[in-house]
């Protein structure tokens, strides 16, 4: 089996980060959600990779390079355009070609990883497997209804009323047979090839389409509380070690890991948390599910539920910092200057939650 993964899209519900930067690339307890969906593919035995990019390629080409990291062997795929899910599938198929596949949406992250899956398809007769999950608002979902044989009758995208709580995962296993799918559908109403579409045409021609119910979490973080969600789960499974250095006046509880090159001077930690390489925290209180990225500054602040990214400084703020996701080389400071008053400089689409005197 080959394995695809998507991280083209223009990742517009996370404006300002992705302005410049690609999502995929945003790390989730210190980890970049790309590198996980990369280890998860590798860790089900499947070392061939397509990766389908867009306009941040360098971004994802420089970090990942050819794959070598992890043990597999990356092949990029350029897409010209966000122009759908299926129409990433049909641009892939030179590097496919007649092999079975998993695809894997490159900004989501689950629980347990993909092994079990790829094993109940690859020994499988299945044309399609495609992993469904429990969720509470169907309704913001790709749906899928299955019948009394428990085979999956029919897809629907964010349904007004749903026919069930299944909800489509960002994971699909196809046999060759999804490329006749792929090249038989028209887009949408929003331009693009609808993967549900394709998976559609693929039961509506008598293809055998799998459902497979995933019971741990399952995130899409496409949106900003998406990450910090994911954030918060997957520091729950960190198995915490030290590796920087903490001074005797500090605080560090059990559920933390300190990256080499760290250092955490007179300071209070929580865990569960994640503090970077080469990250300094001074005088500052880094409260649970917090994932400090590296060579970032906290002095004199305090900061809880967070994820702040590489180079980022937070110094000498009154208030404390909670559910925020703070960018890169990003500085947050009070400013000696007079007058006495905010200073903003903000990207198009920055979000700011002020502490204020009034109601
Ligand atoms: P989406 O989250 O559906 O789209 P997006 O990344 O453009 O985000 P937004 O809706 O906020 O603008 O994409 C899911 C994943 O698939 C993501 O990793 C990007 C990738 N993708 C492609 O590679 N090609 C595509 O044509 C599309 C639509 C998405």
């Amino acid at each position: 089996m080959k394995g695809l993964i998507l991280s083209g899209g223009k990742g517009t519900r996370l404006y300002p980060l992705t302005y410049t930067s690609a999502k995929q690339l945003i790390p989730i307890a210190n980890r970049p959600v790309l590198v996980r969906v990369i280890e998860a593919i590798r860790d089900a035995g499947i070392t061939e990779i397509g990766l389908v990019v867009g306009d941040t390629a360098p971004e994802i080409e420089r970090v990942v390079k050819q794959g070598t990291q992890w043990g597999v062997n990356i092949t990029y795929i350029r897409q010209e355009s966000p122009l759908g899910l299926a129409h990433a599938v049909k641009i892939s198929q030179d590097f496919l070609g007649d092999e079975r596949f998993v695809m894997f949406l490159g900004d989501n992250v689950i629980q347990g990883g993909i092994s079990p899956l790829i094993g109940k398809f690859a020994e499988s007769g299945y044309n399609a497997q495609v992993v469904l999950t429990r969720v509470d608002q169907p309704q913001q979902y790709g749906v899928a209804e299955l019948g009394a044989d428990k085979r999956i009758i029919r897809l629907v995208e964010k349904p007004k009323d749903p026919p069930s709580d299944l909800a489509l995962v960002g994971i699909y296993m196809f046999d060759p047979h999804i490329f006749e799918a792929v090249n038989s559908i028209a887009p949408s109403w929003r331009g693009e090839l609808e993967i549900t579409d394709a998976i559609q045409w693929l039961i509506e021609h008598q293809y055998n389409v799998h459902p497979y119910i995933h019971t741990g979490w399952w995130i899409d973080t496409g949106r900003p509380g998406d990450m910090l969600t994911a954030n918060s789960l997957a520091l729950e499974e960190l198995t915490p070690v030290i590796e920087g250095y903490v001074d005797r006046e500090s605080e560090v509880d059990s559920r933390v890991t300190v990256e080499r090159g760290a250092e955490i001077i007179n300071s209070v930690v929580r865990g569960p948390a994640i503090i970077g390489q080469d990250t300094r925290l001074v005088n500052a209180y880094v409260g649970p599910f917090t994932s400090i990225y590296h060579h970032c500054l906290i002095e004199n602040a305090e900061i809880s539920r967070s994820i702040v990214l590489e180079y980022s400084q937070i110094c000498n703020v009154g208030h404390r910092i909670e559910d925020s996701l703070i960018g890169r080389h990003v500085v947050v400071q009070r400013s000696p200057m007079r007058p006495r008053a905010y200073k903003f400089t903000l990207g198009d689409h920055s979000q700011l939650g002020l502490v204020g005197e009034g109601a």
